[in-house]
């Protein structure tokens, strides 16, 4: 493996021996692995599980790792392409990421979605770009439409519970104040699809998934031997749901617009995951979000609090399957 970019990368094949290599490492730690390698982090956004699970993790491997946040303590770097830099960007990504990439071994990236064009948003054009300027390994940390760890640790997860292959997993859209990216669904759906499950969006209209998501979802369950459908039935999604995956993201009917966006999800505040919706699903069906999840907006405390609730899980396992990330890429790799 040279990097971890999307799970669509790699073979169902590769993705069991990832998950098979995270659970070898909780079962037999390995705190010399990864003595004398570097991570380096570079985040254009926030976080508090990708930047400190990556962080412990290479620790626990015996590496090392450094954090830019960029514009944070450091020159704000411009990332479009031809920009007249007279503002507040110091330096281009041009320069900024060849550099940082030359005091690490493999070079973590978050850069969220511009949320104006769909179009090139889908594209990844300025993640992209970035990724083609680092001679080493990198991993994508959260792009505009994808966040590969967070679906390898949510595969993990349904691993960990037992799930099977084939349980139907709906992964639902849920209220927030402001539109989000659409990289957790992009990838959530995609991943579920190539892990082989029945899988259902259940989406109020206005908020469909773009169709290339939908395409490429579609053709791994189609490979895996899994379903996907969409809906904007809730009662008839929710019938045998083995898993409730909820989780915001933006208004895709106008994208980018914001006042279109406002008006639609005003109408939507009833699409807070509680207790009566698990009341046709089987009876220990699982709620599962990536966080960070607004409490009482997305999900209610009484589901959140509940032994339904399994993201405490998946946010452990950001940092086990990150681990199996970073070993396959370094280890018994010359620096
Ligand atoms: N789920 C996730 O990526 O969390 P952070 O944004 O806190 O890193």
């Amino acid at each position: 493996m040279h990097s971890f970019l999307d799970l669509a990368d790699h073979s169902g094949e590769e993705i069991a021996a990832l998950l098979a290599l995270a659970k070898r490492l909780e079962q037999h730690p390995e705190p010399q692995a990864l003595a004398g390698k570097i991570l380096g982090l570079l985040f254009f956004n926030p976080s508090l599980r990708t930047m400190s699970s990556f962080q412990a993790g290479m620790a626990r491997l015996g590496g090392s790792s450094f954090v830019i946040s960029a514009g944070n303590g450091t020159w704000q770097l411009e990332t479009r392409r031809g920009a007249i830099m007279d503002g507040v960007a110091a330096e281009h990504v041009r320069e900024g990421v060849p550099v940082l990439s030359h005091y690490c071994d493999v070079l973590g990236i978050r850069a969220f979605a511009g949320g104006t064009n769909l179009n090139e948003d889908l594209a990844e054009t300025s993640f992209r770009e970035m990724t083609s300027l680092v001679a080493k390994p990198v991993i994508n940390m959260e792009s505009a439409v994808n966040h590969p760890c967070q679906a390898l640790a949510d595969w993990k997860t349904m691993d960990d519970l037992g799930l099977p292959q084939r349980a139907k997993f709906v992964l639902s859209w849920v209220n927030h104040p402001r539109a989000l990216p659409l990289a957790v669904p992009s990838a959530t759906v995609h991943m579920a699809a190539m892990r082989g499950m029945d899988v259902v969006v259940l989406r109020p209209e206005g908020f469909a998934l773009p169709d290339a998501i939908m395409a490429k979802a579609r053709a791994a369950a189609d490979s895996a031997g899994g379903t996907l459908r969409e809906t904007s039935n809730r009662a008839e999604a929710l019938a045998g749901a083995q898993v409730v995956y909820a989780k915001e993201w933006g208004c895709t009917s106008h994208y980018g617009n914001a006042d279109v966006d406002r008006e639609l999800r005003s109408k939507l505040i009833d699409w807070c995951v509680r207790d009566s919706w698990f009341e046709h699903t089987l009876a220990d069906c699982r709620l599962m979000h990536c966080l960070p999840v607004r409490r009482n907006v997305a999900v209610a405390d009484e589901v959140l609090d509940s032994a339904r609730s399994v993201v405490q899980r998946e946010a452990y396992n950001r940092m086990t399957v990150q681990m199996a990330v970073l070993h396959s890429l370094l280890s018994g790799r010359q620096t």
